[in-house]
């Protein structure tokens, strides 16, 4: 039986693979770039380097198949990410490789500037969800009720840190997690739009945040 536990070092190349396998409106985005480490690189890597505390997953024995991360203070991650995370990425990816054919949320290039520039992630509701997260199991996980308890873990680790609240970006064009989402209680933020919702919800009952 699948358990939640907190993320180790050992996880990192598992939950790097979890991530490309489901980048793609949920689905699998190996090969939609000319090299599959962009996406881990940008949406996966610098969390558990960054936040590991925050950082939990479903494992089977030694097999990872699902994970939440998240950061408590994006404000201060983004600063991090511009010192710590950016030069390095910046000299793995110096430019965009030859177009695949793939049609993407977004294009390498716009990848390439988000591993560079981080300014993407300070929304203008981060006073009241400071936090944000990203979730992503594999589909042999999937409808089971760990996203959900994965959810609720985070929030509650969030809590346990005196976060109010918690915020997501996210592809309009996945609609089934746009589902899941709604079916947990969040709600759209006011700069969210069609093209890229932006969701949140409060960590707790007791976080203090009115919804
Ligand atoms: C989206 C995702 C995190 C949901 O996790 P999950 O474990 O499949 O969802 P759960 O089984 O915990 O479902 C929780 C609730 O949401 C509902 N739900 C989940 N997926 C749904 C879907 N596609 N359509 C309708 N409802 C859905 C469930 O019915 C359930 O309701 P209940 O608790 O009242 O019974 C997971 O499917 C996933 O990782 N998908 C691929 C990657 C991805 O899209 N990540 C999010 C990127 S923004």
């Amino acid at each position: 039986m699948p358990q939640i536990r907190p993320y180790r070092p050992a996880d990192r190349d598992q939950l790097a693979r979890i991530c490309l396998l489901t980048a793609a409106e949920g689905g699998d985005a190996t090969g939609v770039y000319s090299d599959d480490a962009l996406m881990p690189e940008v949406f996966a890597l610098p969390y558990v380097e960054y936040a590991p505390e925050l950082a939990f997953v479903v494992a089977e024995g030694d097999r990872v198949l699902g994970y939440v991360i998240g950061v408590a203070d994006t404000a201060a991650f983004v600063e991090w990410w511009k010192r710590e995370w950016a030069p390095g990425f910046a000299a793995r990816h110096p430019s965009p490789g030859a177009a695949t054919g793939r049609d993407p949320r977004f294009t390498e290039a716009q990848l390439i500037e988000a591993g560079t520039a981080p300014e993407r992630m300070l929304i203008d509701e981060l006073d009241r969800y400071p936090a944000h997260l990203h979730i992503d199991l594999l589909p042999e996980l999937q409808g089971q009720g760990f996203g959900r308890r994965l959810i609720d873990t985070l929030r509650a680790a969030l809590a346990a840190q005196g976060v109010p609240a918690v915020h997501l970006g996210m592809d309009a064009a996945n609609t089934g997690a746009r589902a899941f989402y709604n079916r947990l209680g969040f709600h759209e933020l006011p700069s969210s739009s069609q093209s890229s919702p932006l969701l949140g919800i409060a960590t707790g009952e007791t976080a203090g945040v009115s919804e």
